[in-house]
């Protein structure tokens, strides 16, 4: 039972539906090819709610990777707009655009993009200091999110050391390292064996579920759709269809 205080105020209308973390609306993206464009996106209007873990699906070519770069800020589009947390990205300054990227996003990319002369922990370090000046915080910091990512072990070892996956569980890490509320996948598990793929998709969504994070993830991978609260299939940039699990799978049971 819950009790009101006589004075409290009344409680606002309720929400319709769940807060929208990140929205495209008729986005077109097209790239200057010579003489001619690519249309890499043709009109796409899509809602990424709070919380949720999206799997954006389709081909080689369909347009993932644009769809990610617009969002998080690397690009924008040629038509249409992308608004974050109400905002429209265009609006922002250039100043402000840079603070969103850096404070907002965390990218997980399929070859891991680590720099190959820091160990995993200066990987990490080397993200929040952007954000992070206190070097005892940052260090903290650092060391909390390797324990996360089960690799307080390996902090001083280079990438050449360690295994793909493990390259990804510290990708992922500096990802997060500034508690981004918006994790941008493309394609992370695309360089690794199934089995380390499913550890990553695991601690994916571990970390998305956690704190009220989304997840975009962009995949050719039609079965890891299985995992996700909703599936959006791009073809030629254009969205073709949209699935909503009521119960997404567990990584762990899925197979490819
Ligand atoms: N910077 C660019 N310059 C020219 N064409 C591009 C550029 N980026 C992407 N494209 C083209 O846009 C289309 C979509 O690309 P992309 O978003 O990378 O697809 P996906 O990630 O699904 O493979 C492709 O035809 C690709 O060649
Ligand atoms: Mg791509």
């Amino acid at each position: 039972m819950t009790t009101v205080a006589p004075d409290a105020p009344s409680a606002p209308p309720a929400a319709p539906g769940p807060a929208v973390a990140a929205r495209l609306v008729e986005v077109h993206k097209r790239f200057p090819l010579g003489q001619v464009e690519v249309a890499a996106l043709q009109g796409v209007s899509l809602d990424i709610r709070a919380g949720e873990f999206l799997v954006i699906l389709g081909p080689s070519g369909s347009g993932k990777t644009t769809l990610l770069n617009l969002l998080g800020g690397l690009d924008a589009p040629t038509d249409g707009q992308v608004e974050v947390d109400g905002q429209d990205l265009g609006g922002l300054t250039d100043r402000e655009l840079t603070r969103y990227r850096r404070e907002r996003v965390g990218f997980v990319f399929q070859f891991f993009n680590l720099i190959p002369t820091l160990t995993a922990a200066e990987n990490i370090e080397f993200a929040l200091e952007l954000v992070e000046r206190d070097t005892k915080r940052v260090a903290a910091r650092t060391a909390e999110l390797l324990d996360q990512v089960g690799l307080a072990e390996r902090a001083d070892h280079f990438p050449s050391r360690l295994s793909g996956g493990e390259q990804q569980r510290v990708a992922i890490a500096r990802a997060l390292a500034k508690n981004p509320p918006l994790l941008l996948c493309d394609e992370p598990t695309g360089n690794l064996d199934f089995r380390t793929g499913i550890r990553v998709l695991t601690l994916l969504r571990e970390v998305t579920a956690s704190q009220g994070r989304s997840c975009v993830l962009v995949t050719h991978n039609s079965v890891i759709g299985d995992m996700a609260d909703r599936v959006v299939r791009l073809r030629d940039g254009v969205i073709e269809e949209e699935i909503v699990h009521e119960r997404p799978r567990d990584p762990a049971e899925i197979r490819w």
